[in-house]
């Protein structure tokens, strides 16, 4: 067998497995998600499925990744060799290469207005100029395809680097620097005149308005934001090192994921509700975090231009890195099961996801502008994308991987990897395995189920 890579240390294994969760699931896709469901209601059941779902399923991806030290595919097959197990890992193959090719368009919207705050753009615009700024860019023709395909090519260029050096070296310096800032935008946006009415949706949950739609979406964008379900943290665990405590890294990950996402609704929500956008779910689109942030920076440094310049430049950096180090991830996962499975060079592997990616990608980018109007069950070739990877790809992944973690793994196994071989202590043990045979797979098929009108919750 050919010699893996592994994290350097402990920190690089948690601010890359962070790196991966933390990106525009949170900082873009939250907010949306949360101003489409309903708002405070749609945040519990948000953290409930965190708790319940995300973090049981986190540990088996971990396990499973850790112990196998293999791609995502090839994991199953060694602890589960001549059995269909490995498909599992296919789907999370697939469905990394799906995401992939529409996340990095939003990705490339980051680089548009990074460009825009380098140019002090932003400037002198009121709120009612922003969602027009917003409009024309993304049904250009040409611009938002022109940022994708720069997008995954930086991507592709970290990834052919290897592990270590590029992954982790990146996620150390840049992952602890885009939550300072956000915290300090969170207290410039609550802090804006009429920020009330978007404090207060954040804040009182109105249970009338929650329906088993409301309740898929919540479990879609708790696996999205994990990077749950795919092979993502299993491709990333095959690096950690045997000392990495398992339970430790996931809880880490789970809080620091599920504060940037909060701290993105403190900062979107009460900005959107100062400059008057409302928030219903009409006004919430993709576009959200694209109109409501320039704004903010233009309102709360208004009266100190060259702050309000550094600090949209700072968000935008750390945006494209924040998503970048996301992307990274599920490129990998489709990388290294190229690699190891056909037996190609790294380099090849990289290159066959990346251009497949761009292909199915520009799709996706155009569907802003030229082919809006191309529709499915109401929804864009981007929507359609985003809805099937996180609420039907990812959960169904998940389900898998909870069925195969709490009913097929071997007791021991499981508890000696947990444990490090017996080193540290696991009291949780019985309640995981239970957790993972009975409440995650019946949970998440219920959900789905329910969706689709073949059983009533
Ligand atoms: N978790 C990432 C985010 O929040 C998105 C992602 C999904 C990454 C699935 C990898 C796998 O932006």
């Amino acid at each position: 067998m050919t010699h893996r890579e592994n994290f350097g240390s402990k920190l690089g294994a948690i601010l890359a497995a962070a790196g991966s969760a933390v990106g525009l699931g949170n900082i873009w896709r939250f907010p949306i998600e949360t101003g489409r469901n309903g708002g405070a209601a749609f945040i519990l059941i948000y953290l409930a499925c965190i708790i319940l779902l995300g973090m049981p399923i986190m540990m088996s991806e971990f396990l499973i990744g850790r112990h196998t030290q293999s791609n995502t595919a090839r994991a199953y097959q060694k602890l589960a060799p001549g059995t269909p197990w490995k498909w599992v890992g296919r789907l999370g193959v697939f469905t990394g290469f799906f995401i992939l090719s529409y996340y990095a368009v939003v990705a490339g919207w980051t680089i548009e207005y990074a460009i825009l705050a380098l140019g002090n753009q932003f400037s002198g615009q009121t709120a009612q100029d922003f969602p027009r700024i917003f409009t024309e860019f993304s049904s250009h023709p040409v611009k938002p395809v022109a940022w994708l395909i720069a997008f995954i090519l930086l991507t592709h260029f970290v990834v052919v680097r290897g592990v270590a050096r590029g992954i982790e070296r990146w996620s150390k310096v840049l992952m602890p620097m885009l939550f300072i800032i956000i915290a300090i935008l969170v207290v410039c946006s609550v802090s804006m005149p009429n920020a009330v009415s978007g404090i207060r949706f954040l804040l009182y949950p109105d249970f009338s308005k929650v329906d088993g739609n409301v309740v898929l979406n919540a479990m879609g964008q708790a696996f999205y934001s994990l990077s749950l379900g795919m092979g993502c943290l299993c491709t990333y665990a095959s690096y950690f090192n045997r000392k990495t405590n398992l339970m430790k890294t996931t809880a880490q990950v789970c809080v620091i994921d599920t504060l940037i996402a909060l701290m993105a609704g403190f900062i979107i929500f009460p900005a959107a509700a100062a400059a008057g956008y409302g928030l219903s779910p009409d006004d919430i689109g993709p576009s959200l975090i694209f109109i409501t942030l320039p704004n903010v920076f233009q309102q709360a440094f208004g009266g100190l231009p060259w702050l309000a310049y550094v600090f949209s430049v700072m968000f935008y950096l750390l945006l494209i890195v924040a998503a970048l180090t996301s992307t990274i991830s599920m490129h990998e996962v489709v990388t290294s099961y190229m690699a190891e499975e056909f037996n190609l060079p790294r380099r090849r592997a990289a290159l066959i996801e990346t251009s497949a990616s761009i292909l199915l990608g520009i799709f996706c980018a155009l569907s802003f502008g030229a082919l809006k109007d191309f529709k499915l069950f109401d929804k864009t070739i981007f929507d359609i994308f985003d809805w099937t990877a996180s609420n039907i790809c990812l959960p169904v992944g998940g389900m898998f991987i909870s069925i195969f973690a709490g009913w097929y793994i071997d007791r021991k196994l499981f508890r000696d990897e947990i444990t490090n071989g017996g080193t540290i202590r696991a009291p949780y043990f019985k309640a995981l395995v239970f957790i993972l045979r009975y409440i995650t797979p019946l949970a998440i098929l219920a959900i789905i189920l329910n969706q689709f009108g073949l059983f009533r919750l």
